[in-house]
């Protein structure tokens, strides 16, 4: 219990308490940052925080599930190396609100708790940062609405964790609901909630391989389709990012590509359209579609986007040989993680 570790690390009662959950990738793999859709689902676990204000302007952060206690200074804020990254997340939320000239202007003592597995591509980061900016709001005073929230965690996985990400994992977070997915438009930053069909469930298996997303080949890829929408831009003028190229003039341009970047781009514009039928799919309650959708997305980045592992793609080839899977994938960055199955 958060509110139990808080007391008995810090002597008092917390003033405030906030959670925020952690999400499922239902489709659309590494689409956002390319300024593509996505499907998310938040889950029924996450991140527990339980905070009080200091007047020394210190800010004192503990968790569940790492010993010792991290101190910084409200006033000079730097990014912390390990063993203290895991405080980055809530340090870089309050960087980014002082940034943005919301009023965090007290130390803090905060204490973190979990029920989401770390280390699974669950989005335990996000969930991270947008319980710290509910708890910060609620403690301060201050209300800001959803989507500005979102942007600021995402600001500060960007600017002070160091993570190239997209909106997805921050956006399905703060706008999932039970029994909905999220539709996340990364382009225009537009969050709409699709209902879920009550005759399947969403299934996720761990793989209990660690993925690492800082230190892993997230960069390279966001790196990668940068370069290959620099080419494409070229051909197609008029789309304003890589998700928005079509598939077609991917493959028209595959020597000017290159056999790297090409295979990025073709997964990116290809998952972008998967993306789009899954909604179609889902609205017209045609299951069996939507499973060959996730399968397909699964194929694409195992061979496409190269983000799987033989672990995912054993989870996956185990589970769409069962009667009533109508698809797997891996879910988030890859590369490790978890699989889920519809
Ligand atoms: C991670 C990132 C997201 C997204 C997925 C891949 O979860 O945090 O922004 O890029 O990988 O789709």
């Amino acid at each position: 219990m958060v509110e139990q570790l808080f007391e008995r690390t810090f002597g008092r009662s917390p003033e405030a308490r906030a959670y925020a959950p952690g999400r499922i990738e239902f489709i659309g793999n590494h689409t956002d940052y390319n300024g593509g859709c996505a499907l998310g689902a938040a889950v029924d676990r996450g991140i527990t925080v339980a905070i009080a204000t200091r007047s020394d302007g210190e800010c004192h952060f503990v968790s569940e599930s790492m010993t010792g206690e991290v101190v910084a200074a409200l006033d000079n804020v730097t990014p912390l190396a390990n063993p203290f990254a895991w405080v980055n997340y809530p340090l870089g939320v309050i960087h980014v609100m002082r940034q943005e000239g919301l009023p965090v202007e007290r130390g803090m003592d905060l204490a973190v708790a979990s029920s989401l597995p770390a280390g699974a591509g669950m989005s335990s980061s996000a969930a991270f940062e947008l319980a710290t900016a509910y708890g910060l709001a609620a403690l301060n005073g201050f209300d800001v609405d959803r989507k500005k929230m979102v942007q600021v965690c995402r600001r500060a996985e960007n600017e002070f964790v160091g993570m190239p990400c997209g909106i997805l994992d921050q956006g399905t977070s703060a706008f999932g609901a039970p029994d909905h997915l999220v539709h996340v438009d990364c382009l225009t930053e537009t969050f709409t909630r699709v209902p879920m069909p009550t005759s399947c469930h969403l299934w996720i298996f761990n793989s209990n391989k660690k993925h690492s997303l800082v230190d892993s080949k997230y960069s390279e890829r966001h790196r990668e389709c940068s370069e290959a929408f620099e080419t494409l831009r070229r051909a197609e003028p008029k789309a304003a990012c890589l998700a928005h190229v079509s598939p077609s003039t991917v493959r028209a341009q595959q020597r000017e590509l290159g056999e790297v970047r090409f295979k990025r781009a073709l997964h990116i514009t290809e998952e972008n359209v998967r993306v789009k039928e899954a909604v179609e799919a889902l609205t017209n309650g045609r299951l069996k579609v939507l499973g060959a959708l996730l399968t397909a997305s699964h194929q694409s980045s195992r061979t496409l986007f190269e983000n799987s592992c033989a672990e995912l793609d054993y989870l996956v080839e185990r589970l769409t040989d069962l009667p009533g899977v109508y698809g797997a994938r891996l879910t988030g960055g890859g590369f490790g993680g978890a699989v889920m199955a519809l």
